[in-house]
């Protein structure tokens, strides 16, 4: 008979967990013969013993293995099944041009994205926005969004890996959630749920990251990628700079202007396109779509030149229940705040910092994201033409827009804003925006 405690015993003595045991306790999440007593108890012991490579490896597939696995087989693809996923942050459009972008290429990417909670956006609350696009599609919507637009970003559906929320749970109330081995096996078990093949992390750093140091994102990066590939994921980590927002909008609707802006060649905001495209490139690698990083950077923007990524998205926005020129007349259909005011700069000087958290917090005062699961966004409202790191200003210039629902909530936001960015005389020294790329050979 299997015995929980035993198990809980040996990590809180930092013994080596068995695959067996491993498993067994995940059962017992998944069924509900375990108590949350005992997952806080192990968790807290993991938290403060940490796991192996290969103890990390059985539970991501333990818990992959506790709910339902999406099957892509059976659809004869002819090309591989690729996705990213972010450690989240402000301004991150960048999912809603990489799916479209991956299917122009010759991938498939059927994404399962999240909400939005707390200071980081979310991307099913971004294509929200959009009117009629259903982010649950029937199994039929699904299959021809991924055959025919290559990609599909939906939210959680059917029941993948269900022993991760049970999990979660406990971990949010008892400070382990900060546990490298923990996020791992939570991060990677959701996505193998998802039938990938490749995946690209993007592991963020910075005032506005989830890890609180550059040290622990990279640590976090190198842990997803020896995990990944010991699961039997082809995948790549690359750190990336959320100093700031990544996009000059952040929001909803904003974000989705600003990413059919960019699909269709309007604009090209230079922080976004060098991470979206290094991110695919990263893809189209790892799947073996380019034969080097080169080769897949001129494939994804001949694909961003030719116009086929933006009806890759028009494609899947049509087929997903949304409009069908969503590229044409994106204003008929994207909510406008009816309140618009600027920041404006209190000083001449240079932007020399962002407390880019409390920038994405400001967002959520407009009601633009939710610190509580059942909290309801709003898509009209956030941040466009955010200035970027290093740029000059003069006093009374505008820094951003704050589109809100009413003049008090933008004074709010306004407050926020004013005291999350720093203006100072020297111009600061510039961040590298990917300061890393974490493959298997660098482990
Ligand atoms: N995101 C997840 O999905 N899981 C974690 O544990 C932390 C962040």
């Amino acid at each position: 008979m299997y015995l929980p405690q035993e198990t809980i015993r040996k990590k809180r003595d930092k013994e080596v967990l068995t695959q067996d045991e491993i498993q067994s306790f995940i059962r017992g999440v998944t069924d509900n013969s375990i108590s949350e007593a005992q997952i806080s108890a192990l968790t807290m012991a993991i938290f403060l013993n940490g796991l192996s490579k290969e103890e990390s490896v059985y539970l991501t597939l333990a818990m992959r293995d506790s709910g339902d696995i999406m099957q892509w087989k059976h659809l004869d693809l002819p090309g591989p099944i690729i996705d990213k996923h972010s450690t989240g942050g402000v301004g991150d459009t960048v999912s809603l041009m990489l799916g479209p972008l991956f299917a122009a290429c010759g991938g498939f990417n059927p994404m399962i994205s999240g909400r939005g909670l707390g200071h980081t956006g979310g991307t099913l609350d971004k294509l929200a926005s959009i009117p009629g696009y259903n982010p649950f599609p029937t199994n039929e919507q699904l299959t021809e969004a991924v055959k025919i637009a290559g990609t599909a970003i939906i939210g959680q559906t059917g029941n993948l890996a269900p022993a991760d929320k049970r999990i979660y749970a406990a971990r949010d109330v008892t400070a382990t959630v900060e546990s490298i081995p923990l996020i791992t096996a939570s991060i990677l078990s959701k996505k193998l749920a998802g039938g990938l093949d490749y995946l690209v992390m993007d592991v963020k750093t910075g005032s506005g990251a989830f890890m609180p140091t550059p040290a622990l994102s990279e640590e976090l990066a190198r842990s997803i990628v020896s995990v990944g590939s010991g699961a039997g994921l082809g995948l790549s980590a690359l750190l990336t700079d959320m100093n700031q927002s990544l996009a000059p909008a952040a929001g909803n609707a904003v974000e989705v202007q600003c990413a059919i802006d960019y699909l269709t060649g309007k604009a090209k905001p230079s922080r976004l396109h060098e991470v979206t495209i290094e991110l695919c490139a990263e893809g189209l690698l790892a799947s073996g779509l380019a034969k080097d990083l080169d080769d897949a950077r001129k494939k994804l923007n001949a694909s961003l030149d030719s116009g086929l990524a933006a009806e890759k998205f028009a494609k899947m926005v049509h087929i997903l229940g949304g409009p069908s020129d969503i590229l044409e007349n994106p204003k008929k259909y994207l909510a406008q705040a009816p309140v618009k005011i600027p920041v404006k700069a209190e000083k001449n000087g240079y932007i020399s910092r962002f407390d880019t958290r409390d920038i994405g917090l400001a967002v959520v005062a407009l009601g633009g994201g939710r610190l509580r699961s059942d909290q309801v966004i709003d898509p009209a409202v956030g941040l466009t033409d955010i200035v970027e790191l290093g740029q000059e200003v003069v006093q009374g210039e505008d820094l951003m827009m704050i589109h809100a629902q009413s003049e008090k909530d933008a004074e709010i936001a306004l407050k926020m804003i004013q005291k999350a960015c720093y203006i100072h005389d020297e111009k600061p020294i510039a961040l590298p925006l990917i300061p890393k790329r974490i493959s298997v050979q660098d482990l």
